[in-house]
């Protein structure tokens, strides 16, 4: 088995310092490291990951690799691989397979050199490396004792598969911790999101249209973030409990087909396919800006806009712009793949410290209990939820009450 497909070695040194900012920015993380490094907990153990490949993911694998873990590594997505970060973790001795912008079949050939490991856990998100064991490769899946699942979409086809009785080993909804969905999907994607839009068109946001397809976790951060920086907000939802509180939080709701003449930037987080189609592209206003910040580049219909498009320029670097048969211009960013990873940097590093303690003590999770676990989908447990809560609150020095025994003794009885 090879150890690196990798862009350049001598890209390292940037990757390396990327790597080290991140560290700085992330306590939760340095703790266990201080922590399992010591007494190493992984050793013997064959990890594969697959998660956006830059300098807060690096980290993490290096936390894994100084707890024992023999690393594997690939992203999962292939604009969202920085090529210096996989540079500096190869030079760190880690075997690594992804590149920038590799075409779909590097990219499936990424995703099967990193399970030619044999892992014993799986680390995913998107659901790539367990789409790989149960289909083109079940035969690297008999060492597999159980893995964990990053995002929402990944969470999704698993219980699909655990609905047909398909699923071969137990794996963690690490997005549903209430550590990592109601900061990561919520606050992460809400400033990241903005931070690449206005990074990548170095347009003001405020006095503009925003519409956001969705009101899950990620597209409340995106509409409360555009709020935030003084735009007039469209929420569109199928939801009806979810269009209510977009609507009681202040926002306009409307099917998109009413919002897509409205809006100056669209941005879709709803996991779903075809949120927007070309027929809402064609009411939109000359010079719209569209992008999606849910996991696939399937929500807004870019094969039917590369089939009507009369035209298709670059506009600015990450963005591309169409113009439509009515002779209007619209312009996407990234893609149409995720805006916030492809076409920028990701989560801020606090926020993945978080995400990234309930990866690490998941995956712990699963090594000493994959023996009680059913090959199911399984709850990240509530006392993992309470320690990346109570640590985070350290690390930034936040002391909170606690309970006297009578206010306990009043909590737990019935009696008034
Ligand atoms: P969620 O399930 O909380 O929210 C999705 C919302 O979209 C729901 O309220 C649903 O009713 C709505 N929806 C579904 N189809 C719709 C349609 N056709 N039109 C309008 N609304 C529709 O999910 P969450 O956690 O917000 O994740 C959304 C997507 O973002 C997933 O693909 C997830 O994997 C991804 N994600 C992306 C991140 C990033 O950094 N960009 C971070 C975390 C998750």
């Amino acid at each position: 088995m090879k150890n690196n497909e990798i862009r350049d070695i001598n890209l390292a040194p940037s990757g390396r310092q990327k790597i080290e900012w991140v560290k700085n920015n992330m306590p939760l993380l340095r703790g266990l490291e201080e922590e399992y490094g010591a007494s190493k907990p992984f050793l013997g153990v064959k990890i594969s990951l697959s998660v956006h490949l830059e300098a807060k993911t690096a980290y993490l694998c290096e936390v894994l690799a100084s707890a024992g873990a023999d690393m594997s590594v690939t992203g999962s997505n292939v604009l969202s691989t920085q090529d210096d970060v996989a540079a500096g973790l190869a030079a760190a001795g880690m075997k690594v397979f992804a590149y920038h912008n590799a075409s779909a079949e590097e990219y499936a050939g990424h995703i099967e050199m990193t399970l030619a490991h044999k892992p014993n856990i799986i680390i995913d998100d998107g659901g790539d490396l367990v789409g790989m064991l149960h289909g083109k490769r079940p035969d690297l899946a008999e060492n597999v004792l159980g893995g964990c699942e990053e995002t929402t979409t990944g969470i999704i086809r698993l219980k699909a598969m655990e609905r047909e009785g398909l699923l071969k080993f137990p794996m963690v909804a690490v997005n549903d911790a209430d550590c990592k969905h109601l900061f990561d999907n919520r606050y992460g994607t809400g400033q990241s999101v903005w931070d690449s839009i206005m990074h990548n068109t170095n347009l003001i946001v405020a006095s503009k249209t925003v519409v956001v397809a969705g009101y899950g976790w990620c597209s409340r951060g995106i509409a409360m973030r555009a709020a935030a920086l003084g735009a007039s907000v469209i929420v569109t939802e199928i939801s009806p409990v979810k269009a209510i509180e977009a609507r009681m939080d202040g926002f306009a709701v409307m099917p998109m087909a009413e919002a897509a003449p409205l809006g100056d930037i669209f941005v879709t987080a709803t996991g779903c396919a075809h949120t927007i189609t070309t027929a809402h592209m064609l009411t939109m206003k000359h010079g719209a800006i569209l992008c999606n910040a849910g996991h696939f580049n399937v929500e807004l219909d870019m094969d039917d806009l590369e089939s009507i498009a009369a035209e298709k320029r670059e506009s600015r670097q990450n963005i591309m712009g169409y113009l439509l048969p009515n002779g209007r211009r619209i312009h996407v960013i990234a893609e149409g793949r995720l805006v916030n990873i492809a076409a920028s940097n990701g989560h801020p590093a606090e926020i993945m410290d978080m995400s990234f303690a309930v990866q690490f003590l998941s995956a712990l999770y699963i090594l000493r209990n994959h023996g009680k676990l059913e090959k199911r989908v399984i709850d990240v447990s509530a006392e993992i939820d309470d320690l990346v809560a109570r640590r985070t609150l350290a690390a930034r020095g936040i002391r909170i009450d606690v309970l006297t025994s009578e206010q306990e003794k009043y909590l737990n009885s019935w009696r008034v």
